[in-house]
């Protein structure tokens, strides 16, 4: 049995020892990032790993990122590559997933692997999360949420969905960003763009050129990328809404709406990202059945938001 909540710290400086005991012992600490909340476990350790797998029923097939504090912890592990070079130097720490080829010899339990020889490695900038990586290594951090569903924004997130079988969580506050980091995969040429994320397309294609769509072969690699994922607990949603049934809540967006709540009154989508999984999950929480959301445009973070909500909504696994 599990009890209704994990212990939650502030990241005090004996927070962050207790966190790193933790980890050294194969544990699960619930991190603060500047996307979401990540639930992490030593990046080394198979024992640890299999245990993360197990608390969030992640499928073993969906390999998980390795967070690392900076580019030269990451080059430790990947092969070199040019782009990185060039992205990293721009973008970290942030809110980047770069999928490499991985180094021979990398430390990092082939299990968080998923048996592939390549590795998703990104920087967080959260100072906290900063500090725990700059105090004990390499970490993997999936989102902290059982597998499929909202992602985690608040400490009290974290805590509620797993219980003690997080063992501590660190309370960085409300994330800034509040949707995932973009993943790139830099395996492939062109470099594909395995999941639209809290890094505009266009930033990166600044820097080194278009994006492809991802091949239909990747799908098993990226399951954030599964038909559904990111869903509410009970709530069945409804996009490109203009207005909401009787019976629904109304997710809105932009000036002038009448809304249950408004992702971003002003209509900006980076407010919007950061409100996302938040009012999903406080809608859901309230009891709602049925959430219509209004249309939110593709442009820039958009990109983002609307993948998010087209898998919240999806019907079938
Ligand atoms: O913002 C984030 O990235 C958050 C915070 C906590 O850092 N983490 C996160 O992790 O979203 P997770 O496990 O929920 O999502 C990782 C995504 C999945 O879609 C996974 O399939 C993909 O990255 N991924 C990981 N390793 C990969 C690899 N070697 N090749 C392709 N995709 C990979
Ligand atoms: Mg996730």
């Amino acid at each position: 049995m599990t009890s209704a909540f994990a212990t939650v710290r502030t990241p005090s400086p004996e927070a962050l020892a207790a966190a790193v005991r933790v980890l050294k012992a194969g544990g699960l600490v619930g991190v603060p990032t500047e996307t979401v909340y990540g639930l992490a476990a030593d990046a080394g350790s198979d024992d640890a790993v299999a245990r993360l797998y197990a608390v969030k029923r992640r499928p073993r097939i969906n390999p998980l990122i390795v967070h690392v504090a900076d580019a030269e912890a990451a080059r430790a592990l990947v092969a070199p590559d040019p782009r990185f070079d060039a992205l990293t130097a721009r973008f970290w720490p942030g809110p980047l997933t770069l999928v490499m080829r991985r180094a021979e010899n990398a430390p990092v339990s082939a299990l968080a692997l998923a048996g592939l020889d390549t590795i998703a490695v990104r920087a967080p900038a959260h100072p906290t999360a900063q500090a725990l990586l700059a105090a004990f290594g390499a970490l993997v951090a999936p989102s902290a949420n059982p597998s499929g569903r909202a992602s985690p924004t608040t400490a009290t997130d974290v805590a509620r969905d797993f219980g003690d079988a997080a063992d501590l969580v660190l309370d960085g506050g409300r994330t800034a960003l509040g949707v995932e980091s973009t993943v790139v995969d830099l395996t492939v040429d062109p470099p594909a763009l395995l999941r639209p994320g809290a890094l505009a397309r266009a930033e990166i294609e600044a820097v080194i050129g278009p994006l492809a769509a991802p091949a239909e072969s990747d799908a098993p690699k990226s399951p954030g990328r599964l038909a559904r994922h990111y869903a509410p607990r009970r709530a069945r949603l409804r996009l490109e809404a203009t207005t909401p049934a009787r019976d629904e809540a109304f997710l809105g967006f932009g000036p002038g709406v009448y809304a249950t709540l408004n992702l971003s009154p002003a209509g900006d989508l980076a407010q919007a990202a950061a409100n996302l999984f938040r009012y999903l999950r406080a809608l859901d929480d309230s009891g709602y059945a049925r959430i219509a959301v209004a249309p939110i445009p593709e442009t820039g973070l958009g990109e983002a938001l609307n993948d998010r909500l087209r898998r919240a909504a999806a019907r079938e696994p």
